[in-house]
């Protein structure tokens, strides 16, 4: 699959759109949280948010849009591009001028669909609990609107191949980039974990992993341990095992298996579960401790690794200091900005360890921080005007 690769690095002169800057995200070190672990190895983020959309999607959207153009399925002035949830694709349509219409379960968040509709596109909401094959669901109604609406096409996530292809040349190409240009002492990955969704992350950077390492000549393959890929998925998914249930966490998880995903050895060798709760502490976490604004699904993906990195199956990895493990971390927090589990600000460990310089500040200002009821504004003199929001 070798020779395809276009990826650039670094950002050199003037990007031509925002598709330009699509993908090339950094690679981050996560010290705080490894050191709070007792871990040894590189905890490493691979931040999606920094993508022009904010999400690891935005890489296929790109990717299915431009290959559809060139195979002539969509044709500019005519087709309207229908797709179950993708910012990534409203966002291309609208630099190339498609109409486009995105299907979206009832779950996904209040900032997504604004986010869509300010990019142009129209918005269908569908049932969450909607089984995946049924009409109602957001696959199910998109099909149907295909079928009725002239120039419809569905570009179709689950089983395009040019999904897993973006992660394969684009996503892991990037990660070898950061590791080779690093100062860490192996450029190789020990540990990937990423969630899965319709599995094209997963997919396209572990095959890119697998026959990477098949074509390692004597020297490297000698240095090289076989990289184990860790694949992250939601309690209420079938895809890790179990039986399809609720889950609030976006992104990941799905009650069927989706085509573009290759869930066994020698691509994904183990699976494990997450649940809302350890998912949403972490990306807490993740913001508090690295100063990262993930979104949820990012939590999920660094509480998996951490459990697996404790477990005795992650031992051997999370004490060598020379172990890069890398973790995707898909999208960023402000998907979600409006949903109960941000907005929430119960008794977090940070919350309460804050607790005492709130309490400075109470005594100094003789009132609760966020009481201005009862606050009289002065005007101070030659200090211009002081405004209620304490702005000068
Ligand atoms: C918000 C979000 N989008 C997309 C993905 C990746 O999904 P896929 O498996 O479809 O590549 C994830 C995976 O963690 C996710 O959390």
């Amino acid at each position: 699959m070798g020779g395809e690769s276009q990826t650039q690095h670094h950002w050199q002169g003037v990007l031509s759109s925002a598709l330009d800057a699509v993908g090339h995200t950094p690679l981050i070190r996560l010290d705080r949280i490894a050191k709070e672990e007792g871990l040894k190895c590189n905890l490493l983020g691979k931040c999606e948010f920094f993508s022009a959309g904010g999400s690891v999607k935005d890489r296929i959207a790109k990717r299915m849009v431009e290959h559809a153009e060139k195979d002539g399925i969509l044709i500019p002035g005519q087709s309207i591009v229908i797709e179950p949830t993708s910012i990534g694709l409203a966002l291309a349509c609208a630099l190339k001028g498609y109409k486009c219409i995105i299907t979206l379960p009832a779950k996904m968040s209040l900032e997504k669909e604004v986010m869509l509709r300010a990019l142009g596109a129209e918005i269908v909401r569908t049932p969450t609990e909607a089984a995946w094959d049924s009409p109602e669901s957001h696959i199910g109604i998109a099909r149907k609107l295909r079928k009725s609406i002239p120039g419809a096409v569905i570009l179709d996530q689950y089983s395009n191949p040019h999904n897993p292809l973006a992660h394969y040349y684009g996503t892991y190409e990037e990660i070898m980039y950061s590791l080779k240009t690093s100062d860490l002492p192996r450029k190789d990955i020990s540990l990937l974990v990423a969630g899965a969704g319709t599995g094209g992350t997963i997919t396209g950077i572990a095959r890119a992993i697998r026959d990477n390492e098949k074509s390692l000549v004597n020297g490297d393959a000698a240095s090289h341990k076989r990289t184990t890929v860790l694949a992250v998925d939601p309690e209420g998914s079938i895809l890790g095992g179990g039986e399809p249930g609720n889950y609030q966490v976006e992104g990941i998880g799905y009650d069927f298996f989706p085509e573009v995903l290759d869930p066994n050895p020698p691509v994904v060798d183990e699976w494990i579960k997450t649940n809302d709760e350890e998912s949403f502490a972490m990306t807490k976490r993740l913001i508090r401790r690295e100063s990262l604004f993930v979104g949820g699904s990012s939590g999920s993906a660094l509480s998996g690794a951490i459990r697996y990195l404790l477990s005795p199956a992650g031992d051997e990895i999370a004490k060598d200091p020379s172990a890069n493990v890398i973790v995707i971390l898909p999208d960023g927090v402000r998907n979600y900005m409006s949903k109960p589990w941000f907005l929430e600000t119960a008794k977090s460990a940070a919350a309460v360890e804050e607790e005492d310089l709130r309490d400075v500040i109470r005594n100094v200002l003789g009132r609760d921080l966020g009481d201005v009821s009862g606050v009289v504004v002065e005007k101070v003199e030659g200090e211009g005007k002081v405004q209620q929001d304490g702005e000068v």
